[in-house]
């Protein structure tokens, strides 16, 4: 804070705290109002509501002084005057900073415990689970959902299907470094909205959604030469690329004509966020055993 900002709150401060004694002790020393009735001031509300003429209690007053005198002791304590820094020595990164160490040294270790277990064993054990829980309902719930079974879009985590991949690697990797899937548009290069009509017709057959007609069945060559690469030739999808199995009953964004049409011609990129920076190791596998135990139930 500049030096001018600092005097000019401070005294502004200061000069707020002696006028506002000065007000109480002057207004205390006045005696009651003068006026013709001594009792009632003459103010009149709701017909019969009258106001009397007597001084604040003393009890009143004195609880202003306390006030007063509280603020004074807070800003001498506490930062509050300019940039004065309080004599406590108190600030919020400090009491943030305390905190996260605090955290740090007594759950780290917690973690860390864990973190050192057998994946395999992690999935099963019920404290671990417990705790994976808990970051999941905090951190995952927005776009998983609560009970982690997902939406349009974001992939249900408690089946058994992986776009990319259910091994401990492919499910932190998942968490900690995020996904980012590539779906190219395919409208142009299949050229026409009948074509691509006829690939979502043979893309629905290959999982037996629909019985393909021979204008779909005629897209074949296309499906293996074009999306072949990243869905591999027979549909059945590539979890590396994140390419999802065209064959089975699972749909990220919805299996009607239409969807998978819009698919195809506009192509699809959902993101998973990283969120590796934010839990750091121990913390992502004792997270991805949970979620890996969400699709053995
Ligand atoms: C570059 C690799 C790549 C190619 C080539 C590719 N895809 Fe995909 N496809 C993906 C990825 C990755 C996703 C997942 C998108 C996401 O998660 O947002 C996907 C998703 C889909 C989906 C949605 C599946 C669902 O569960 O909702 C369909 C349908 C699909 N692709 C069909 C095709 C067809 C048909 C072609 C060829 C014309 C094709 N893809 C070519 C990578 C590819
Ligand atoms: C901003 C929304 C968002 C948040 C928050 C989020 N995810 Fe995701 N997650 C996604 C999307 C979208 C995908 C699918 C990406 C794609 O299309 O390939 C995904 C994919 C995944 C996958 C891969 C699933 C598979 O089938 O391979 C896992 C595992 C996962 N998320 C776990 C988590 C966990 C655990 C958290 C909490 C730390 C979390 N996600 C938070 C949006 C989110």
């Amino acid at each position: 804070m500049p030096a001018f900002w600092h005097w000019f709150v401070a005294a502004g401060t200061i000069v707020f705290i002696i006028w506002c004694i000065w007000l109480i002790s002057w207004s205390a020393k006045q005696g009651p109002q003068n006026v013709a009735d001594d009792d009632l001031v003459g103010h009149k509300w709701d017909g019969d509501l009258e106001e009397w003429n007597n001084p604040a209690p003393k009890w009143w007053l004195y609880l202003y002084f306390i006030t007063i005198a509280w603020s004074i002791g807070y800003l001498i304590a506490f930062p509050g005057l300019g940039s004065f820094q309080g004599m406590l020595g108190w600030s919020q990164e400090g009491q943030y900073e305390a905190e996260m160490q605090y955290a740090a040294e007594t759950y780290e270790p917690i973690y860390a415990e864990f973190a050192a277990m057998d994946f395999d064993a992690l999935t099963k054990n019920p404290d671990a689970l417990a705790l994976g829980k808990s970051l999941f309902a905090s951190y995952c719930t927005t776009c998983h959902g609560s009970d982690a079974r997902g939406a349009v879009g974001y992939p249900n985590l408690t089946d058994d299907n992986w776009q990319w991949g259910d091994t401990e690697q492919a499910i932190t990797t998942s968490i900690g470094q995020g996904r980012n899937a590539i779906m190219t548009p395919w409208g142009q290069i299949l050229g026409s909205d009948e074509t691509v009509t006829n690939m979502a017709n043979y893309v629905r057959s290959l999982s037996g959604l629909a019985e393909a007609d021979e204008a779909a069945q005629a897209m074949a060559t296309q499906f293996t030469t074009l999306c072949g690469a990243c869905h591999m030739p027979d549909g059945t999808g590539n979890p590396l690329l994140g390419a999802p199995n065209l064959t089975d009953d699972v749909w990220l964004y919805g299996s009607s004509v239409d969807v998978v049409s819009t698919t195809i011609a506009e192509g699809r990129s959902g993101q998973m966020p990283a969120h590796g920076d934010l839990f750091g190791d121990n913390r992502t596998k004792i997270l991805a055993a949970y979620v890996y135990s969400l699709s053995q139930e």
